[in-house]
């Protein structure tokens, strides 16, 4: 209340997402360390240097509510750690809260619905639960909404992030209408059959929600015409596809496409690291060489333990590659970097532990005294990621769906002689990098394999050639271009 009687505040440009560009863990002695995210959205926002923008962010777990509380006024005191130059406001949004936000409807109806992960005779179920934590979700993304209206200047730009705030936007113009609101979404979007599983007013209020901002942007056309679609059979809302525009009740929001590209500069310098060497030289120790002397060839994925990253199916296509060509026995080795998330939901663990399974089983049925044709680390190691990149002469991005995928541009940036890339063509990277990669349906297990076989037999020659025009494609446009143009898009 305080906060809307004072309504303007300070900041020209402010961010809002869920994961804030900073993150504390509280060490023995009670301190607190602050650490840096990663993530396109945190190098962006290294172009603004300008102090007084504010990054509006939640506090998502005990550590970091420690450091808010330990903090004036929820602004994180970062000792002159630097997150880009601007402040980071956190909220201390109650726990229960915060979790059926964020795990309840974000993570597990949102993100479900957007990537088809439904297994739809037994989910979802929007039972009472569910729509408590619906309440909870408008609870979270108001508190977003009134910090931001306290932060933010007359007319300043406000540039909302993904599907934990879609009502965010709606809720700021109310409050502050002389604002210029921005959404991004950074998934896919759903086809309007798949969304309309969600409750009739959910899947309203989301739509709703976005267009509260002026402009409604997203990394492909594909998820732009995709939310379109929606607002058009949901709300009823009218579409016109060439102007990109969406307009419901006499408000009209315009659409943004803003593919996201690989942070050139920062991973070719990073790669080359002494910590990224040190990595190199293990991983290329336990890869080893075939009986005749010759180095292993490699078949590297870097993802999340996520369901939309098909990572089982995955599994299954380099399964029936060695099943089917025997002559690679031996000659070739997985190194699949499974990295832990959102284990609060047990779609998760779940998958985390089918993933270990098949990989296990996948050695016991291949492997030999002197060959382990399988490497699984589940645990975060951003060097050896680069380390991986740099020495795969085969890379698999096969997911389900995905908004960009940047592991898929990020490969081809940072390897040493060139990689084949095989890629999902359900991935938005797929627009930008279907000319150069051995492009897959994620569900064809078969196909998969069959690229994966191409990729281990491409010429060096036509491999170097692709790389280069893959990296080439994957730079167009840098996290800060991004940035910057869905701010001056807001002009
Ligand atoms: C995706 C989402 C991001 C999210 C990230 C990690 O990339 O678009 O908004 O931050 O996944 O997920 P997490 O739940 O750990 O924040």
């Amino acid at each position: 209340a305080t906060e809307r009687s004072n309504p303007t505040g300070r900041a020209p440009i402010l961010v809002a997402s869920n994961r804030g560009p900073v993150s504390f863990s509280i060490e023995v002695d009670g301190s607190l360390t602050p650490r840096r995210g990663g993530g396109g959205l945190v190098s962006g926002l290294s172009a603004i240097d300008d102090p007084s923008s504010v990054w509006v962010c939640a506090a998502l777990g005990d550590a970091d509510r420690a450091a808010v509380r330990r903090s004036p006024e929820g602004r994180l005191d970062l000792g002159g750690f630097d997150v880009g130059g601007q402040a980071v406001r956190m909220l201390d949004i109650d726990p229960d809260t915060f979790n059926r936000a964020y795990n309840g409807i974000a993570n597990s109806s949102l993100w479900f619905v957007h990537h088809l992960l439904y297994d739809t005779p037994f989910s979802p179920l929007f039972d009472e639960r569910f729509h408590r934590a619906w309440e909870s979700y408008g609870a979270y993304n108001a508190a977003f909404a009134e910090a931001l209206a306290a932060e933010a200047a007359p007319g300043a730009a406000v540039l909302v992030q993904d599907y934990h705030l879609s009502l965010t936007p709606a809720l700021l113009r109310e409050m502050r209408p002389d604002l210029r609101i921005g959404h991004f979404s950074h998934t896919p979007w759903a086809p309007p059959e798949y969304y309309r599983m969600l409750p009739d007013d959910v899947a309203e209020a989301v739509l709703a929600g976005i267009l509260g901002a002026d402009r409604a942007a997203f990394l492909t056309l594909r998820w732009a015409f995709a939310f379109a679609d929606c607002c058009e059979a949901v709300l009823g809302a009218t579409v016109d596809r060439d102007a990109l525009t969406v307009t419901l009740s006499g408000r009209t929001t315009r659409l943004g496409v803003h593919s996201l590209g690989a942070d050139a500069d920062f991973l070719r310098s990073r790669s080359h690291r002494p910590d990224v060497d040190a990595r190199l030289a293990a991983l290329r120790e336990s890869v080893g060489s075939s009986a005749d002397g010759t180095p292993r060839r490699t078949v590297v994925r870097v993802d999340r333990t996520e369901l939309s990253k098909n990572i089982v199916r995955g599994l299954l296509a380099y399964r029936h590659l060695l099943r089917t060509r025997p002559e690679w026995h031996d000659r070739v080795v997985h190194i699949a970097f499974a990295y832990p998330s959102r284990h609060d939901l047990p779609e998760y663990r779940e998958y985390t532990a089918a993933v270990e399974r098949i990989a296990q089983e996948i050695n016991d049925e291949f492997g030999t005294e002197r060959w382990r044709p399988l490497i699984l680390h589940v645990n975060d190691d951003f060097p050896r990621s680069l380390a991986a990149y740099r020495l795969a002469d085969v890379a698999l991005v096969n997911p389900i769906r995905d908004g960009m995928n940047l592991v898929a541009k990020e490969v081809p940036v940072v390897s040493d002689a060139g990689c084949a890339l095989v890629l999902s063509r359900e991935a938005g990277a797929h627009a930008e990098l279907a000319d150069d990669a051995l492009v897959v349906n994620p569900y064809d297990i078969v196909a998969t394999a069959d690229a994966l076989y191409r990729g281990l037999n491409m010429p060096a020659g036509e491999r170097a050639d692709r790389t280069k025009r893959l990296a080439d494609a994957a730079t167009v446009l840098s996290p800060q271009q991004w940035f910057l143009d869905q701010l001056r898009a807001l002009d």
